[in-house]
């Protein structure tokens, strides 16, 4: 194999020439990755010119199983749910939450707010209390001179909706923040936001260069950054699901009482211990990932925020709570989601669009309801494996059919092997040695029943 020595120019180079590199300098067998890079090529040249633009270097498609989580009753609305997932069981559990919560009310949803954040961090050895002084002046000015970049959003109702001069040099010497919240409807709102940031950082500096009362000796403003703020806590849904004990029905010998009894340490073990809060909380983020990715929006954003949101008061905890009392069950969980429906990856991704479209082309707050409901979904999911049968029961049937399609088993062997590993523990060699076993035991009988026939003729 070649010396991977550093290259020049690679992002300028035409995608064969690209791939030609990668294969003399990557491969164990240049012909068999060469097979399998191409055998992903969309054989659309147009939506694989479209799906090359989304990134950069871009020389095959990855590709993710898109499903149908169906059944989701939120806010009296059905929905039939779009996700992108690799794991095996995260749909399946979706649908199967979804159902049990249409047959009991469904999923109630209420937003609470949908601010964004943005933020210009900047250095400065003036009198920061004279600056303050001027906040409501600076606002003013600031906001007047981005009438032009923010006229599209105020019209659709969104916008700049305030800004705050934060004291932060006790943390680090002359070291302030312009605090933004903005409005941004049904995007997301990133470029929009950042531009206007851009805007202020340079306001910013002219205003304090051109005040009698601040420039005096206090040098030039420092703008380190101007940037949007994943941690959007004030962009926010709250989303629960409630029944009597009995409604929640029987779990082998269990009852309904004693499942919620149980269901509810499992929650508060998750608010007290951050290894199974983290635990817990990605089952929530398997549910709300997928949808975040089936639309198109970034599920970087939204895990991070999730995470951030989690550690609020210092502790990474819970997402959810359970409550359980008076024979009520409510299981809820607020949580943070900036999201968009129109822009970005939204309407380029012709799968997002018809994610959209299957959803009913919901407005962002719409969005906020039906994701933190699948989020919710898949964590009651997994809480009610885990405190009744175990995880394992469901993943492994699903692992016995990975297997069993790896292992390019017929229809009839498929039943076979349900039907034998049905309690017990599946793993790829026991599942080897079955087939194994039962493709000799067939050909014996096989070889019987020709021998039968020729002793028959
Ligand atoms: C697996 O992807 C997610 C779970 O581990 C979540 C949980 O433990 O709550 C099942």
């Amino acid at each position: 194999m070649p010396d991977k020595k550093l290259i020049a120019g690679f992002s300028k180079w035409p995608k064969a020439k690209k791939i030609q590199w990668l294969l003399e300098s990557h491969a164990t067998n240049p012909g068999e990755m060469n097979r399998d890079l191409e055998r992903f090529w969309h054989p659309d040249q147009e939506l694989q010119r479209i799906i090359d633009g989304f990134s950069e270097n871009t020389i095959s498609n990855y590709i993710l199983p898109y499903g149908i989580a169906p059944n989701f009753l939120i806010d009296g609305r059905n929905y039939a749910i779009p996700m992108v997932i690799e794991e095996s069981s995260v749909v399946a559990a979706a649908s199967s939450a979804a159902k049990f919560w249409a047959d009991r009310g469904g999923f109630h949803t209420q937003v609470i707010d949908t601010q964004k954040v943005g933020q210009v961090h900047f250095f400065w050895k003036g009198d920061f209390k004279k600056l303050k002084s001027q906040e409501a002046e600076l606002k003013n000015t600031l906001i007047k001179q981005v009438a032009s970049l923010t006229a599209n959003m105020r019209r659709r109702g969104g916008g700049v909706l305030d800004l705050e001069l934060l004291d932060l040099s006790g943390l680090e010497p002359d070291y302030y923040q312009l605090r933004v919240t903005f409005e941004t409807c049904d995007s997301m709102g990133a470029n929009f936001i950042n531009s206007v940031l851009e805007a202020f950082a340079e306001g910013l500096k002219q205003f304090i260069a051109d005040h009698p009362l601040l420039s005096k000796n206090a040098g030039e403003v420092d703008v380190l950054m101007s940037i949007l703020s994943n941690y959007t806590p004030e962009c926010l849904v709250s989303v629960w699901v409630e029944c009597s004990f009995e409604a929640l029905g029987k779990y082998g010998t269990m009852d309904g009482a004693a499942f919620a009894e149980r269901f509810a340490k499992a929650v508060r073990v998750a608010q007290i211990d951050p290894y199974r809060a983290t635990t817990h909380n990605k089952g929530i983020f398997n549910g709300i990932d997928a949808v975040v990715l089936a639309t198109g929006n970034d599920f970087r954003a939204i895990e991070a925020c999730g995470h951030a949101y989690a550690a609020r008061d210092g502790q990474y905890r819970s997402l959810s709570t359970c409550e359980i009392a008076d024979d009520h069950f409510r299981f809820s969980m607020e949580f943070p989601l900036a999201l968009g429906t129109v822009g970005g990856l939204t309407k380029l991704h012709p799968l997002a669009k018809r994610t959209l479209e299957i959803l009913g082309n919901p407005s962002a707050r719409e969005l906020m309801s039906i994701i933190a409901s699948v989020g919710l979904a898949q964590n009651f999911a997994a809480v009610r494996s885990l405190v009744t049968t175990g995880i394992q029961q469901g993943h492994m049937k699903l692992h016995l059919m990975n297997i069993l399609n790896h292992l390019g088993a017929t229809e009839l062997e498929t039943t076979a092997a349900e039907a034998f590993f049905s309690g017990k523990t599946v793993s790829h060699s026991a599942v080897q040695r079955f087939l194994e076993g039962w493709r000799e035991a067939a050909q014996v009988s096989q070889g019987l029943v020709m021998a039968i026939k020729k002793d028959n003729r």
